[in-house]
């Protein structure tokens, strides 16, 4: 054999050993976990054939503890590049099979290296993390590795899309990469996040908790709100991560990609005509109106399982991204409390961040009141959604469909918070509040002086009827300007396609400052 074919001989002996990991044995004992390996999630994820890896033959460099005596190719992360639908996009994975897949300062290196080359060329960054956390035998350059990592997740906060996928353990501190990054995706049964596990959480404060009931994807995605996405399997986790670019730019200078679609622009719906039940009091489903507006019905839901009175999400109209938020009837009558603020602040300020257009449809009775919430902050929490709506400058195209009162009237994107167009159906009711409170705060004196029960009775519905008369109406906000126009709830889907059209080059800023002072 020539020298030459000798050399190329063992780059392919060496590239199929880095490829094993760990070795086949922990490759068949992630297997029997119900989980896949590292590269096999880049390959399901990734095009066929369009990764590219880097620094297969990385290898860690401590001696601590006698670790040098064992070095695997690639030291325990998959790095590279690669296209999702044709779009380039930067990726990370965790290898478990290599010393449970924890951080080592040349793991650090490896994942920085992507996330630099991820903002520099703007496309975004995927990480999958399957981690023991910190590598206990590296210590303090360990610390130091993740606290690279943090910074990169910071400074590329706004500047590219960044997605987590949890489809092993993430303990510890490492749980705060993830939590800067923009969405999360957990895998539901073998996927866990927490600060620290059930064997601390037993010793400090006595729990006793497995580590599904600590941190497991129902956790995240129900209780905490920490996680975006609950998938079945990995297979669906991937697929998630796929489907959520597939609404978004490759960075803060790039426009979401159009797509093509069947759906027409002006399809009308009349059962939206009737959905609105004449008890204002009964719910109705607005995913219904959601499902009813945007392109083949198509919603990608963020948080489906948290802080259920607001929805938010992905959707395409006439092929273009938009954001949705939407109050939710169904659930708490929509009312803004402290989580549902938290879940579309964040998500208005994404959409912000990466151009795309805020679609929202109201139908918000008010802020939640009560110790319980007051106690927990409504007030700095609910100003987070105020304060999103107020600073984005994406074009925002707001309908109010029924009740929309008092400050949450103003914090669901009103002409104030600089919304561009402000639709409302004819069963918009804009207020300071619904006409039993302010007849009882307006009127409780002078109705209590009426003896008779059936006549005061009487006076509190026509001082009831006065209020609805001139308020529980779109006319009164019309008659301002506030409310640009009051539509046919058909006509919906339409009369947004063509707000959106409008306004898709649109142009709008922010004064000069280092950053703003969002109340956190
Ligand atoms: C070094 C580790 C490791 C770690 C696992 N391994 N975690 N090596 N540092 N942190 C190694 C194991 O020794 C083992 O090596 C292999 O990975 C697989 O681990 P197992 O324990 O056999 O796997 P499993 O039974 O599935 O348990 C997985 C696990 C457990 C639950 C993650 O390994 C574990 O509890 N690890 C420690 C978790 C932890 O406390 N990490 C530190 C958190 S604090 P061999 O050679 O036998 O295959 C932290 C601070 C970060 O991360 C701060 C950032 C700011």
């Amino acid at each position: 054999m020539s020298i030459q074919k000798e050399k190329i001989q063992e780059l392919v002996e060496r590239k199929a050993a880095a490829k094993l990991g760990g070795g086949q044995k922990r490759i068949d004992a992630q297997h029997q976990k119900g989980k896949l390996t590292a590269r096999e999630r880049i390959a399901m994820l990734l095009d066929e054939g369009s990764f590219e890896e880097f620094d297969m033959f990385v290898q860690h460099r401590c001696t601590n503890f006698g670790i040098d005596k064992v070095k695997y190719d690639g030291d325990g992360v998959v790095t590279g590049m690669g296209t999702i639908d044709g779009r380039l996009v930067y990726v990370y994975a965790q290898d478990f099979t290599v010393n449970g897949g924890s951080m080592s300062e040349t793991m650090a290196l490896k994942i920085c290296k992507v996330m630099d080359m991820a903002v520099k060329v703007g496309a975004p960054l995927i990480g999958i993390n399957d981690s023991g956390g910190a590598r206990i035998q590296e210590g303090i350059c360990s610390l130091a590795g993740y606290g690279e990592i943090f910074e990169r997740n910071i400074l590329a906060s706004g500047v590219v899309p960044q997605i987590s996928g949890i489809f092993g353990p993430c303990a510890g501190g490492a749980v705060y990469s993830p939590a800067l990054t923009d969405f999360t995706v957990m895998v539901k049964d073998t996927s866990y996040m927490f600060l620290t596990g059930p064997s601390v959480v037993k010793a400090v404060t006595g729990e006793n908790v497995t580590q599904e009931e600590l941190g497991g994807a129902v956790v995240h995605t129900k209780k905490s709100g920490v996680a975006h996405f609950a998938a079945k399997d990995e297979e669906e986790g991937i697929q998630t991560i796929r489907t959520l670019l597939s609404f978004l730019p490759s960075n803060n200078r790039e426009q979401a990609p159009v797509v093509k679609t069947s759906d027409p622009a002006g399809r009308y719906d009349d059962a939206l005509n009737e959905i609105i039940p004449d008890n204002p009091n009964k719910a109705y489903d607005m995913h219904e109106v959601i499902g009813s507006i945007v392109d083949e019905g198509r919603f990608l839901e963020v948080q489906r399982s948290w802080a259920k009175n607001i929805i938010i999400g992905f959707a395409h109209m006439n092929g273009r991204s938009v954001g949705i938020v939407a109050n939710q009837p169904k659930v708490l009558a929509g009312v803004l409390d402290i989580n549902a603020s938290r879940k579309a602040a964040r998500f208005v300020r994404f959409c912000d961040a990466f151009n795309i257009p805020i679609v929202s449809l109201v139908d918000v009775p008010g802020f939640l009141c009560g110790t319980q919430q007051e106690y927990g902050g409504i007030i700095s929490h609910g100003a987070k959604l105020l304060y999103a709506y107020g600073e984005a400058t994406v074009p925002k195209v707001t309908v109010t469909l029924r009740k929309s009162y008092g400050g949450a009237h103003i914090t669901m994107s009103c002409k104030q918070l600089r919304g561009d167009i402000n639709y409302a159906w004819p069963s918009a009711n804009i207020a300071v509040m619904g006409a039993e409170g302010a007849v009882e705060i307006l009127y409780s004196k002078e109705l209590s002086k009426i003896e008779d029960p059936t006549e005061r009775q009487a006076a509190t519905e026509q001082k009831r009827q006065e209020y609805n008369d001139l308020f529980c109406n779109p006319y009164n906000a019309a008659s301002y300007g506030y409310i640009d126009d009051i539509i046919e709830p058909r006509n919906t889907r339409f009369r947004v396609i063509r707000a959106l059209e409008q306004l898709a080059d649109k142009k709008a800023s922010n004064p000069w400052k280092k950053h703003d002072n969002l109340p956190l």
